[in-house]
């Protein structure tokens, strides 16, 4: 059965590297894999008076999305060693959702940063804040893009041993949901 994968851009910018990443992922991912990306330029700044008559549409529409899909990536730039703004207020907005569409999602999380360190204190910061929602982060070495300017090209990722490295990750994310359905 086909998977559904949503593609969450952290960063807000027209030509950011993080939505071209997610722009690549569905050509990456298995098989039998659709990939939704994401913006988050529409989501509002988090004001729990703006709930008082029910979420505003963007957040409640990708709340839906979510419950609707198998897995999440999220990809975020880098910003003063951690996550972005956009990212950390989606996250504050779906956390307390009804319908709690981070609990148990299995996640992967792609940090870039055109530096040397490919964005991995941003990565860790968003591992930590998706522990409270008790989202799934999977184990093992962070997909990290250093240089992640010179990786892409014509609104996607075009290294190849990156595109490699990230469709290995991607596999992963989809066994682990198969080895879930098997249990
Ligand atoms: C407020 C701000 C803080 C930043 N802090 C960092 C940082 O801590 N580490 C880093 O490698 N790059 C940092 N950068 C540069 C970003 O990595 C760069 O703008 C990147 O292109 C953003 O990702 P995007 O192309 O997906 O928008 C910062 C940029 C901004 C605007």
């Amino acid at each position: 059965m086909t998977k559904k994968i949503v593609a969450i851009s952290g960063s807000l910018r027209k030509d950011a590297v993080c939505t071209q990443i997610a722009n690549t992922l569905e050509e990456l991912a298995p098989a039998g894999t659709t990939v939704e990306v994401v913006t988050l330029n529409d989501i509002p700044m988090l004001n729990e008076d703006l709930k008082a008559n029910g979420s505003p549409a963007p957040v409640a529409a990708l709340t839906q999305q979510l419950v609707d899909a198998d897995a999440l990536v999220l990809i975020t730039p880098e910003y003063n060693r951690s996550t972005s703004g956009a990212l950390k207020n989606v996250i504050d907005w779906l956390s307390k959702e009804d319908a709690a569409p981070l609990a148990g999602m299995p996640v992967e999380i792609i940090s870039h940063s055109p530096g040397a360190t490919g964005g991995l204190m941003a990565n860790h910061s968003l591992r930590s804040i998706l522990a409270v929602p008790g989202a799934k982060v999977m184990a093992g070495f962070e997909v990290a893009i250093s240089g992640s300017f010179g990786k892409v090209e014509g609104g996607k990722l075009t290294d190849e041993g990156t595109r490699d490295f990230v469709a290995g990750k991607l596999q992963g994310l989809l066994a682990t949901l198969e080895a879930k359905a098997a249990a």
